[in-house]
Order: C-alpha cells, then sequence, then structure tokens
C-alpha cells in the first residue's frame, strides 16, 4: 500500500506526457524505412516490363488537361503497362479500373489515382492567389484540408498540388494557381498547402499525396507567355524562385512534378541539375518525380534531344520516375537497357520510390481502401464543408477602394445589380476547379438578394468580351432608379490558368465603357471584380466608388460577398502580387532594387518612364478595411547585434475606426549594404491581429540570422554585418521603419 502513493501520480504523470507524444505536430512526413523490405521483395519479382509499367502514368478520357487524350487504358491496365491514371475519380470508376489492376494483371499491384485538386475537390474555394490573399495560413491549410479529405473520399490519392510557382507578371495566366509575387510569403503557403493534403499523414483515408508544381521556376516565362523560355542567373533563381519548393519538400511533400520550361538551356524534364543535384541531394527529397503532361516527349520540340528515346534516357539519368502521358518510358526504356543507354538499377530506384508510396497508402494491404461510397457521400460537398468554403472566400477578399464609406451598403438600400458576372455561376469556380460544379455555385445576384431587404433590379449591360453595347441603356435606366449601383465585371474564368496568358490585361471588351457611363450618374459605383490575375485598371480606379477584389471565389461567392458588401464580414485581405498601372510596367514587383539611379522627380537622370509613374496602381500587401488602423514606430529590443542574435520588433497597432476588424501588420527587411546588391524591402513576418475599435495590440516579430541571409557574392547562403532597416505597415509601400545594426 505504502507504493500506491507513488504508482498513482506516476500514471497520471504518464497519462499526461502521453497525451502530450500524441498531441506533437501532425506527422506529414512518411517513414519508408519499415516498407523498405516489402518493396525490396515485390521488386524482385518484377519483370522489367512491369517495373517500366509501375513508372508510367497514363489520363482517362474523363478530362482533358492536355494536348493528348488517351483510349484503351483499361487494357493498358490490364497489360500492367501502367501504373497510376490521372482524371480518374469517383469511388464508382476508382474502383472499377483497381479491380483490372488487381485481379486482371500478374502481380496485381494497385493502382494510383491522381488528380488536379488545386482549389478544391467538389466544394470549390478560391482561386489560390485569391486564397493567398487572406495571408491566413490556417484557413489556407484547412482548405487543402477539406479539399483531400474530399478527394480521397471520392478514390482519389493524390493531388498535383500544391503549385508554387513564383510569379512577378501577371501576363501569365497561371499566377491564378500560385501564390503570388512574394518568395516568403510563397514559402509559408506551400507549407501550409502542403500539410492540408497530406494531413495527419500518408495512409490517412481522409489525405492525398501531395505534388509540389511545377519544378522549377515555371513562373517566369520570357514576356509572361505560357510555356516560354525561362532564363535567369543561379543567383536570381535561389533568391527568388528556389525557397518555396525547398519549403514544400521540407514540410514532407511526397512528389515532385516537373516544369515544362528549360532551366539554364535544359528542359526541367531532363535537367539532372534541378531533379538530382538540388532536389535530391541538396533538399534530401525522397519521394517520386513526375514530369508534367508529354514534358518528357517536348524535348524533342525543345531541340535538346533526337527523338523520343533519347528523351526518355535524358530524363531517366536526370532523375524522373514517372512518364505523364507520354509513353515514352513505355515504348523506348526496355530497348535503351537492351542498348546499355538505360540501366536496371535507375529503374529499379525509380520504382522503389513510387512502391514506397503505394505501400505507404495502405493500397497493397487494401486496394479498395478509398473506394467508400458512404463516405463518399457524407464527405463530398457536405454543409460543413460549403460553410468554411464560404469563410475562406471572406478572408480572400481585397477591398481595393471605398470612397465615402460607399461600403458596406444598408441592407435597406434599393441596389441596380449589372454586369456579366453578376448572375453568372459558371465562371464562379475558375480554372484548374477539379469536379466543381459552377451551376452549385451562389452567383453574387443570389448573395445580395438573400440579404438585400430594398428592391434589387438586374441587368447583364454588356458581356466580359465582345462590344456590344446594347445592353448600357437598360443597364442605365435600372441604375437611375437605384440609391446604389453594384457592378461585377471582370475576365471569364478560363482567361486564367494555364495556357491563358494575355498580352493586355485590363478588363476585356467594353466593360470599362459601361462603368463610365453608370459613374456619370453621381450615383455610388461598387465595383466587384471578378479575375484570375491583378488588372491594370487605373481607369476603373478613378471612376468606381469603390473596388472590391473578389478573384474567383468558387462555391459561395454570393454568400460571401454579401457578407462583405452589406458587413457581415470586415473585409481583411492584402494583396499577394502588385496591380500595375499599366501592362507596360510590368514585370513590377514590390521587392525591386535600388539600382545606381533610383527614381528622383527632381532629376532627369533617374530610373524612370518618361510617360507612366514607377508606382503600381496597387502595391503587393495592399488591402483596406471598414476600419482604419494605425502604428506605432517599430521598437527594436536593442540597436547593435551580434551575427546570428535573434532582432526582436515590437509594433503596435491600433484601431482608429469605430469597427472591429482584422489587420495584416506586415514586416519588411532591407539590407543596406551586401556584397552583391539587395532589394529595397523584402517581407520577412506578418500578424494578422483582430482589433475593436480603440483597441491595440502590441505584436513581437524575431528576426533571425536566416532572415538576413542571401547568396552572397561567392553564391555562399548567409547573413553579414551592416546596418538594417526594419519597416512595418498595412502595405508594402506604407510602412515605419527603424534601423539596427548586425555587428
Ligand atoms: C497540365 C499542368 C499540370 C497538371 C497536369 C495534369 O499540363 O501543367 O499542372 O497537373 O497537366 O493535369
Amino acid at each position: 500500500m505504502r507504493h500506491i502513493k507513488f504508482i498513482v501520480p506516476a500514471l497520471v504523470l504518464l497519462l499526461v506526457l502521453s497525451a502530450f507524444v500524441w498531441q506533437r505536430p501532425k506527422q506529414i512526413q512518411y517513414n519508408p524505412d519499415p516498407i523498405e523490405k516489402r518493396v525490396d521483395s515485390l521488386l524482385a519479382l518484377m519483370t522489367l516490363e512491369e517495373k517500366i509499367g509501375q513508372m508510367t502514368l497514363y489520363t482517362t478520357d474523363w478530362g482533358s488537361t492536355g494536348p493528348t487524350i488517351r483510349e484503351g487504358y483499361t487494357e493498358d491496365i490490364r497489360k500492367g503497362r501502367c501504373g497510376a491514371l490521372f482524371n480518374s475519380h469517383t469511388v464508382q470508376f476508382t474502383r472499377e479500373l483497381q479491380r483490372i489492376a488487381v485481379e486482371e494483371t500478374r502481380l496485381k499491384i494497385p493502382l494510383m489515382f491522381g488528380y488536379d485538386v488545386i482549389h478544391g475537390y467538389k466544394t470549390i474555394f478560391p482561386i489560390p492567389l485569391g486564397e493567398a490573399a487572406s495571408w491566413d495560413m490556417e484557413a489556407i491549410e484547412k482548405s487543402a484540408r477539406i479539399a483531400a479529405a474530399e478527394a480521397a473520399a471520392a478514390g482519389l490519392h493524390w493531388t498535383f498540388a500544391p503549385m508554387v510557382d513564383v510569379s512577378r507578371d501577371p501576363r501569365w495566366g497561371r499566377v491564378m494557381e500560385g501564390a503570388g509575387e512574394d518568395t516568403w510569403l510563397g514559402c509559408r503557403i506551400a507549407e501550409a498547402r502542403v500539410r492540408g493534403f497530406q494531413g495527419k499523414g500518408i495512409g490517412n483515408t481522409d489525405a492525398v499525396l501531395a505534388c509540389v508544381k511545377h519544378f522549377a521556376a515555371y513562373g517566369a516565362p520570357i514576356g509572361g507567355r505560357e510555356y516560354n523560355t525561362v532564363d535567369m542567373s543561379e543567383r536570381y533563381f535561389r533568391e527568388y524562385y528556389l525557397p518555396p519548393y525547398a519549403a514544400a519538400v521540407k514540410a514532407g511533400a511526397a512528389t515532385v512534378m516537373t516544369s515544362f520550361n528549360d532551366y539554364d538551356g535544359v528542359p526541367a524534364s531532363g535537367n539532372r541539375y534541378l531533379l538530382t543535384d538540388i532536389l535530391r541531394k541538396e533538399l534530401g527529397f525522397r519521394g517520386f518525380v513526375v514530369t508534367d503532361y508529354t514534358s518528357m516527349n517536348e524535348m524533342v520540340t525543345h531541340g535538346v534531344v533526337v527523338n523520343e528515346k533519347e528523351a526518355g534516357e535524358l530524363s531517366l539519368h536526370a532523375g524522373v520516375d514517372m512518364d505523364m502521358q507520354g509513353a515514352i518510358y513505355q515504348r523506348f526504356l526496355g530497348q535503351s537497357v537492351k542498348d546499355g543507354k538505360a540501366s536496371v538499377a535507375e529503374i529499379d530506384e525509380s520504382v522503389r520510390r513510387i512502391l514506397r508510396l503505394k505501400f505507404a497508402l495502405g493500397l497493397f494491404e487494401n486496394p479498395y481502401k478509398f473506394c467508400d461510397e458512404a463516405r463518399e457521400k457524407r464527405v463530398v460537398f457536405s454543409a460543413e464543408n460549403r460553410d468554411a468554403a464560404r469563410d475562406v472566400a471572406r478572408k480572400s477578399v481585397v477591398l481595393l477602394k471605398n470612397d465615402k464609406n460607399a461600403l458596406p451598403l444598408a441592407k435597406s438600400a434599393n441596389i441596380a445589380v449589372i454586369g456579366p458576372l453578376a448572375d453568372n455561376k459558371a465562371d464562379l469556380i475558375g480554372n484548374w476547379s477539379g469536379a466543381g460544379d459552377g451551376n452549385a455555385c451562389v452567383s453574387l445576384l443570389e448573395g445580395i438578394k438573400k440579404v438585400c431587404l430594398g428592391e434589387v433590379t438586374f441587368t447583364e449591360g454588356c458581356e466580359v468580351e465582345g462590344t456590344t453595347r446594347g445592353g448600357f441603356l437598360r443597364a442605365i435606366e435600372n441604375a437611375k432608379k437605384a440609391d446604389v449601383i453594384v457592378v461585377a465585371i471582370g475576365e471569364k474564368a478560363m482567361m486564367s490558368g494555364e495556357a491563358a496568358a494575355r498580352a493586355e490585361i485590363g478588363l476585356p471588351g467594353v466593360q470599362e465603357e459601361m462603368v463610365k457611363g453608370l459613374a456619370a450618374l453621381g450615383k455610388p459605383v461598387v465595383v466587384v471584380l471578378m479575375n484570375g490575375r491583378p488588372l491594370a485598371i487605373p481607369d476603373l480606379d478613378k471612376r468606381a466608388t469603390a473596388i472590391v477584389e473578389a478573384w474567383w471565389l468558387g462555391t459561395e461567392t454570393g454568400n460571401a460577398l454579401a457578407d462583405i458588401l452589406f458587413g457581415d464580414y470586415n473585409p481583411s485581405g492584402k494583396l499577394p502580387m502588385t496591380f500595375p498601372q499599366s501592362v507596360g510596367q510590368v514585370p513590377i514587383f514590390y521587392n525591386e532594387k535600388n539600382t545606381g539611379r533610383p527614381f528622383d522627380p527632381n532629376s532627369k537622370w533617374t530610373g524612370k518612364y518618361i510617360d507612366m509613374p514607377n508606382a503600381p496602381l496597387y502595391p503587393f500587401g495592399y488591402g483596406l478595411s471598414y476600419t482604419t488602423f494605425e502604428y506605432s514606430d517599430p521598437k527594436p529590443n536593442k540597436t547593435a547585434f551580434k551575427k546570428g542574435e535573434p532582432i526582436r520588433i515590437s509594433v503596435t497597432v491600433r484601431n482608429s475606426g469605430k469597427r472591429a476588424g482584422e489587420e495584416v501588420a506586415q514586416l519588411y527587411v532591407r539590407d543596406l549594404v551586401g556584397s552583391v546588391t539587395r532589394p529595397v524591402r523584402e517581407l520577412k513576418g506578418f500578424r494578422k491581429i483582430m482589433l475593436n475599435p480603440g483597441e491595440a495590440k502590441t505584436v513581437e516579430f524575431i528576426l533571425n540570422d536566416e532572415d538576413l541571409s542571401f547568396y552572397r557574392r561567392d553564391m555562399s547562403f548567409g547573413s553579414e554585418p551592416g546596418d538594417f532597416e526594419i519597416m512595418v505597415g498595412g502595405n508594402s509601400m506604407d510602412t515605419k521603419k527603424v534601423r539596427v545594426t548586425v555587428l
């Protein structure tokens, strides 16, 4: 009995400790070690053809995301000629295909099913550029988490996301798919998305393999033209484009997809420096690499190989494990081995990487593990998921202008809703919208009608594209009878995304002209912009009373926008990408360098245009609120620091307005003198804080040595002593600063 007094407390302590252990950070890496023996024993049974089959990925005819479609994939499965399929989803379809693999092939190796679940499977969330505008990592992770749960419930094992390509060029259509222009924000968002997709770990039936794409630097095509050449120094690449891929790999991403472009003259799908030296040796990536859609075949067109067989050999030696849709490995790798141009050892290594993940998914124990109709019915497009989509959508909206406090609208107002995107549903899910159904969306008009107690009229007024002006008159007539005009204009969903670069990035058609006519009535004109890229809209900015950037918000568009327009949610979004005054300023980005002749209005001989200001229309990090915020001067814990010593910066943010609201306080750093030229500011931290009217909060940022580090003149990565400016504010241009010294 004497011991009892020790045993009980010990047990309690054990329980408490186990709770902490159990709650340890999400395990998002898979540990292949226990699987190794099973992989090796299976590999030993496989013929060369069966091995090459595992390295082959084909699309079904359920979707077309590239230039070729494939028939006869069931025969490919039956003959062991492919180990994975994409554009294949729903429990019913994947079960049917899986049955062929596990019942009709010699070794019964289960298939892996992939799909482009980029911003939702069935419940569609804002396009990734829109989500990035939320600066809310929890919201972004939750969005990916729900997308993964729905995808996994629909029989999928693998999503071709996150796309983490940094881009400083809004002409490029795929900016809609990424996290915008900034490297540091791009890293945080890449991590959040990988965590969301892979959840508590690979093998859970609410998680899917992430696929970091497109490796690498695909977001920097010359001229912003899709699929164009990428040409940049290694320093530029490592400083601005590489980090988000590295962050995603570090976060445990299971797979990587190559990009279409060349890097340093070698197409990524055959670039050993990228795929082996950097990705595997430097970053320690242990998953598998898949090409993009026939990107291996396109190396012939690039002109770096004579034929497709050579392309396969170049890709295998570079480190490509799986050939998407090109059927090169399938058709030529066996011959390459016979010719001594490829080794079985290389092939075995690729097959191991693929089989490890199939084992990690649990597909050998139960190939139908992800084929549960009841779960599919319960999880996919649930009310709970749609509520979450509405919340993420609200957080993604950026208030760009709000003169005379035109917003929020009174619910009693008589509103003339005008524009081609007001009653539109199909476009609201944007591009890369998976199995989303536009018709299931809540339109802006529906959202307004649900909340507004006044009279709501609607007329389209004009189309997104085209020169038809016949609807202008009706629009003007409706507007005359209303207290306020809400105009929904922008792009078509397919005007951004893949193969959708635009040389002009203004409003298409006669939309701007229509707004000009409406603005002449002298009533408040609230513009709701729906678009997949930053637009050059200086005239619209002059004419509109208020502008709300709504991107493509997905299934719950109308409800989320009504929450914003009528003030049930105070907008808190901040731009993840600069909006230029003109496409002529592109590439334009916040973290530019000083140059030797920075702009000086009093001197002719300085960096400028003679026909346009340098300044953007709206800068990176910009976004308004229905309230206002004031910043104190940033205060460092001291002014001189030893190298590597953390720099603590505190700043007090006060809500100086009359409504509660969230502010994204941003921290920027400038290294005043470096062994190479350094940007005039770089984002190195932010805090999204909720403040009630009059409330003030002091937030502390901690800068560590890595935050001050860069690729120095000798290309070593590290910080250098010297003076630094630390800036804090509500956007990249409007900041307060303090200087500190690193000794
Ligand atoms: C496309 C895209 C890529 C996508 C793949 C499969 O060409 O570049 O992002 O994942 O094909 O659909």
